[in-house]
Parts: structure tokens; C-alpha cells; sequence
């Protein structure tokens, strides 16, 4: 584990974007996975003036999302489909078809299986972009998930659903379920970006630190993993 600890939310979305972008000009058909939440915005913002600044083409690039609400439509301004529309893909020149959002709508548990088919038929994510939720979640593995989990169905925790209804009316609107990549599926990715920032991620970030193959934090998955970077800022940090 390489961890970056960087002083501001700017250096960590410049640093990891940088990543991205060096190797998207040396791999123009990388697959990269994306994540939503808050977090990873100021990247998606640097990779989109890279693109228009610098000519990065993501012409080739193929996209595998980490998640996605049940029940939440392509076109709902919640759902991960439209963030990702509206945050990075419709700024840039990917392909639509080469985008993947496990989708909302229709039968979760045939999305979630024909999703992690789709991801074991490709040649694999090269790089990983993941957020972390404030209980150790990673994409939406919530506490207690194993740590061989493949993409599958999750009832979101309480807490969860609590800390992610700032995007919703009311906390009754946020979904109570989700299909997520699971750990391993995770796991396969070549190279992890961990990104950890807010003094809301203190706790968090200590926790991280210190446990270790502890399924009651999925995050402690990531560290088994040969390639994993981990950008903290400094108000994540004691
Ligand atoms: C959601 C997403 C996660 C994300 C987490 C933290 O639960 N499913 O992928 O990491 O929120 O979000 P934020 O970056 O807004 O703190």
C-alpha cells in the first residue's frame, strides 16, 4: 500500500488525475473504473479539462461503474447512471456504449449476475477509482460483506442510506437497495485509487489504518491488494 498524504481535495484530484491521464495516453483503450459520491468529483473535473485542454481522448476508453441504486432510473437525477452523464461522460468524447452502470431498473439479481459476466468477458479493469463511505463501505459492500463477493444485490445500511440522503428530499425517497461489484470483483482490478478526504473521514481513515482482513470494514479488503494508492487529504487526517 503507497499512501499520498496531500494537503488539499485540489493536490488529491490533480494527483490521481494525473495518474489517469498517463495512462490513458499510453493505454488509449484502458479500462477504467469509476466511482460516484462526492469524492471523486474534482477528478472527473481535471480528467474533463485534460480532455479539452490537452486533447486526452478517451475515444477508446472503456468505463465499468462500481454501482448503481435498485429502483432509481437512468435519467433520475440520483441515480449513479445520471451522475456519471453529468459529472464526467457527457464532457468528454467516451463512447455511450462503452460506459457500464449496472442498471437501476428490471431484475437486480439477473443485472447484478450479467454485470459481473460482462466484467469477467472483458480484459479487466486496469485502474480502479474508489470513495469510501464513512462506515468502511467500498462501492456499496456494506459491513459483513465477504470479501469473495461478486457483483450482487445489497440492502443499504441505515447509516448509509442516512449519509447519502443530503442528496435526496427525504430519506424515505433514497433507495433501500443497490446492485455493487463485490470485493473480489473489486480486487481483479490491476491498480486501486483510494481517495479519502473531509474531516467527516477522520474516523474512517483511523480505522483504515488499523484494522486489517476485518470484513466489519470492508475497506481492510483493499489492503491485500499488490497495487493499491491512497490519497488523503489533510482534514482526513488526525
Ligand atoms: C456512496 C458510493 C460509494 C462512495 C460513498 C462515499 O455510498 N456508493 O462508492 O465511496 O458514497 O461518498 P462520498 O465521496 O460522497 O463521501
Amino acid at each position: 500500500m503507497n499512501i499520498q498524504e496531500v494537503h488539499s481535495y485540489e493536490e488529491m484530484s490533480r494527483e490521481a488525475a494525473y495518474i489517469l491521464e498517463q495512462h490513458i495516453s499510453q493505454h488509449p483503450d484502458a479500462t477504467i473504473g469509476f466511482a460516484t459520491g462526492s469524492t471523486p468529483i474534482g477528478l472527473y473535473q481535471e480528467l474533463i479539462r485534460a480532455h479539452q485542454e490537452r486533447g486526452l481522448s478517451f475515444q477508446s476508453v472503456k468505463g465499468f461503474n462500481l454501482d448503481e441504486y435498485v429502483g432509481l432510473s437512468p435519467d433520475h437525477p440520483q441515480s449513479y447512471r445520471h451522475f456519471m452523464q453529468t459529472q464526467l461522460f457527457d464532457h468528454i468524447d467516451i463512447q455511450p456504449g462503452k460506459t457500464k452502470v449496472p442498471a437501476g431498473t428490471g431484475n437486480a439479481e439477473e443485472e447484478a449476475s450479467s454485470y459481473e459476466d460482462a466484467l469477467q468477458a472483458s480484459d479487466g479493469v486496469d485502474i480502479q477509482i474508489l470513495g469510501i463511505g464513512e462506515n468502511g463501505h467500498i462501492g456499496f459492500n456494506e459491513p459483513g460483506t465477504p470479501f469473495d463477493s461478486l457483483t450482487h444485490v445489497v440492502e443499504l445500511t441505515e447509516s448509509t442510506r442516512a449519509a447519502n440522503a443530503r442528496f435526496f428530499d427525504t430519506l424515505e425517497e433514497v433507495p433501500t437497495h443497490a446492485v455493487t461489484m463485490g470485493i473480489e470483483t473489486i480486487l481483479r482490478a490491476k491498480q486501486l485509487i483510494l481517495l479519502i478526504s473531509g474531516s467527516h473521514k477522520k474516523v474512517t481513515y483511523e480505522q483504515f489504518l488499523r484494522t486489517q482482513d476485518d470484513p466489519g470494514f470492508p475497506a481492510s479488503a483493499l489492503k491485500n491488494h499488490p497495487n493499491l494508492l491512497v490519497f488523503v487529504t489533510e482534514d482526513a487526517r488526525s
